[in-house]
């Protein structure tokens, strides 16, 4: 044991290492999730007392099987656009679809429409749809999303509040939008805040439980409270595991003052990015100008987030993760981008060579889900254990 280092548990991958060199020998960039793991996260969610409904993100990753999963536990399933409710009646075709949550962003009118046709539940975020498109809403039950005034998260492109992000409605606006569906009809049952995805602090979520409480309290017909994804996992080394029993805690304290309102959560990368590993070979090894690069067959195209967000993900060459003769490497993919760069400085076998295999770790959570064929390069493949 290393001091001071958190003492986390083995990550599962590390059982399968042999399952999983037979995986990529089928073929490269490959994407395999850990169902276990996943149903072992959404329990431990949706074991917290303080927490009435869970709705999985379903845009962190939208694998059928994953789907089946977290729904098998109990989870309804937040969409933000037609195609992701559609895939939800593909691959659980006798879903609830009052536990099919559409909150999308700046979405086409038909799409509330479908959306409200299939039955899920609608969250706005704008006056403006109630004015332009009063037939669509006249006489519903709607969620309001509002925008607290701040963001919160792991970088400043997935901080969701504020002046300068586009999602949710000021509180400056909330009597106006009050009034509005007051003229409707509109009955509006929850309360919705997502601040922003990766945040650390704990006591987050009950602060958004109590900013929406004390607004409740005025409209008079809320029966939900949902404050929103953002639970973080722990991508680096030195990362402390987000601790579940203190979020908990907290949310049983505010709701013990607030009980009136059923508590819900909407997480995506909590419940599936430890889950995921992306699987790559070794295209080249070069060195130029002292820096020494390990190559592989895919990159930014098949996992964006250390180009868009510099996000830290463990990378491990599979077949030699025991050899500790090791020197700091760039592992970049073959894209013509200069961000194309999934880790930087990372210590690797020197040995490393052509056809290695290289483990790129916690990539279950917006990994697949934001791939690109850019330099008509083809997506990655998926598989799903368990
Ligand atoms: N609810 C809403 C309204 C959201 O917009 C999101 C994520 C979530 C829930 C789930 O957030 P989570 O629990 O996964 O943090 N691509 C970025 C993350 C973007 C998150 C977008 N919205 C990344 O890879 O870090």
């Amino acid at each position: 044991i290393s001091e001071g280092k958190p003492q986390r548990a083995a990550p599962w991958w590390q059982a399968q290492r042999s399952r999983l060199l037979a995986m990529a020998a089928a073929g490269t960039p490959r994407y395999v999730y850990d169902l276990a793991t996943v149903r072992e996260r959404a329990r431990a969610l949706i074991g917290t007392a303080a927490v009435d409904r869970c709705f999985y993100a379903m845009k962190a990753n939208s694998h059928p099987a994953v789907l089946r999963a977290i729904v098998g536990e109990g989870f309804g399933l937040e969409c933000v656009s037609l195609a992701e409710i559609e895939r939800v009646f593909q691959a659980i075709p006798h879903m609830a679809p009052e536990r099919v949550l559409f909150t999308p962003s700046f979405a086409p009118r038909h799409e509330y429409e479908a959306a409200l046709a299939r039955g899920a539940v609608v969250t706005l975020d704008n006056v403006e749809a109630l004015k332009r498109w009063p037939e669509t809403f006249r006489g519903r039950t709607l969620w309001l999303r509002l925008d607290l005034g701040h963001g919160e998260g792991h970088h400043e492109k997935v901080r969701t509040g504020g002046a300068a992000a586009k999602f949710g409605l000021p509180l400056a606006r909330f009597d106006a939008f009050v009034e509005e569906a007051r003229k409707l009809g509109v009955r509006i049952s929850g309360l919705h805040a997502h601040l922003g995805s990766g945040i650390d602090d704990p006591q987050h979520w009950r602060g958004v439980y109590a900013s929406l409480a004390g607004l409740a309290d005025s409209v008079g017909t809320i029966e939900t409270i949902d404050i929103g994804g953002g639970l973080p996992v722990a991508y680096t080394p030195e990362a402390r595991e987000f601790d579940l029993n203190l979020w908990g805690a907290g949310l049983d304290e505010i709701k013990a003052a607030y009980p009136r309102y059923g508590l819900i959560i909407e997480p995506g990368r909590y419940l599936v990015a430890e889950s995921g590993v992306l699987l790559l070979s070794v295209t080249q090894v070069v060195e130029k100008d002292g820096v020494r690069r390990i190559g592989c067959d895919a990159g930014m195209n098949a996992l964006m987030r250390p180009a868009m967000y510099e996000a830290y993900h463990g990378i491990h060459n599979l077949g030699r993760i025991d050899d500790t003769d090791t020197a700091a490497f760039d592992v970049v993919g073959p894209v013509c981008e200069s961000s194309d760069v999934i880790g930087r400085a990372r210590l690797l076998p020197k040995a490393t060579e052509e056809g290695d295999v290289i483990l790129v770790a916690d990539a279950g959570a917006y990994g697949m889900a934001m791939a690109n064929t850019y330099n008509l390069r083809a997506l990655p493949v998926e598989e799903a254990l368990g």
